[in-house]
C-alpha cells in the first residue's frame, strides 16, 4: 500500500501543475437483501480520476485495472492478514453502519396523504381530467391505479416519478383522462408498504363545487366593496359641500 502512495506522492512533485492532484479512497457498501447477507465492500484506490485497484470483499482480494494497479494487486494480495482485515471490515464497518441506517430510516414507512381532484373539466369532445397525488410518504415504492366501477382503467394514464421532497418523503402525481358517464364511480387506489391493504379513494364530483364557493366569495367581497366606496363618497361629497372656502 505504501509503494503505491509514494509513487503518487513522487508523480506529484514531478508531474506538479496548476491544477493539482486529487487522491481518493472511498469505502463502498453494496447490499439488495435486507437482512444485509449480500453486504459487499469495495474499497477502490483513485487518483485524479483514475481507479487503479480496489478491494473487492466478494472476491476477498485485491484487483488491479491499470498495469501499476494489477503490479500492486499480486503483492498486496499476498498478505493474507491484510486481507482478513479489509475483509472484516465487511461486519465491522458496513453492516455496523447500514444497521444504525436500518433501525433508524430504512425499515419505517410513513402513509400517504391521498387527494383525487379534477385539474380538467369535460369540454365538448375534450375528456376530463383527474389528478391523484399521495404526499409525504416513505419508502419511495408505491403504486397508484385508477378504477371505473371497479374495474381498472388500462390506458389514459399518466404518473410522475417518486418525487422526492429531500425530506425522506416523496410524492406522486396520477392523472387518469376520461369522459364521464353519469352513475359510474371513479376511484384512485394506493398500494403501499405503510397499508395493510390498497387503499381506495373515491372521486366525488361534489369536490370540485369549492370552484362556486370562491365565486361567491369572491362576488360577495365584490359587492362590499362597492357598497363602503359608495357610502365613502356620498360621506365626502356631503362633507365637502357644506365646507366654506375662505379667501386668503
Ligand atoms: C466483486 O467481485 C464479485 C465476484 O467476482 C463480482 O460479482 C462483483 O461484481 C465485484 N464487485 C465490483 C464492484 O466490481
Amino acid at each position: 500500500m505504501f509503494r503505491l502512495l509514494i509513487l503518487f506522492i513522487v508523480q506529484s512533485v514531478v508531474l506538479n501543475t496548476a491544477n493539482g492532484h486529487v487522491m481518493s479512497m472511498p469505502t463502498w457498501c453494496y447490499w439488495n437483501k435486507d437482512d444485509l447477507s449480500d453486504m459487499e465492500l469495495i474499497r477502490p484506490y483513485i487518483f485524479n480520476k483514475i481507479n487503479y485497484i480496489e478491494f473487492n470483499s466478494t472476491l476477498g482480494k485485491y484487483v488491479g485495472y491499470t498495469e501499476l494497479g494489477i503490479r500492486n494487486a499480486e503483492v498486496w494480495n499476498k498478505d493474507t492478514a491484510q486481507l482478513q482485515a479489509q475483509k472484516a471490515q465487511v461486519e465491522t464497518y458496513c453492516k455496523r453502519n447500514v444497521g444504525i441506517y436500518y433501525s433508524v430510516v430504512l425499515s419505517k414507512t410513513v402513509e400517504p396523504q391521498v387527494k383525487v381532484k379534477l385539474v380538467k373539466k369535460p369540454d365538448g369532445s375534450h375528456p376530463a381530467v383527474l389528478m391523484c397525488s399521495a404526499y409525504s410518504f416513505y419508502p419511495p415504492l408505491i403504486k397508484v391505479t385508477w378504477l371505473r366501477n371497479n374495474k381498472e382503467f388500462e390506458s389514459d394514464v399518466t404518473s410522475t416519478e417518486e418525487m422526492a421532497d429531500g425530506d425522506w418523503y416523496y410524492q406522486v402525481h396520477s392523472h387518469l383522462e376520461y369522459t364521464p358517464e353519469s352513475g359510474e364511480e371513479i376511484s384512485c387506489v394506493v398500494e403501499h408498504a405503510s397499508f395493510k391493504k390498497p387503499m381506495s379513494y373515491k372521486w366525488d364530483p361534489s369536490m370540485s363545487e369549492p370552484d362556486k364557493s370562491k365565486i361567491a366569495i369572491g362576488a360577495s367581497g365584490l359587492v362590499l366593496g362597492v357598497v363602503l366606496s359608495a357610502a365613502g363618497f356620498i360621506y365626502y361629497r356631503k362633507k365637502s359641500s357644506g365646507r366654506i372656502l375662505v379667501p386668503t
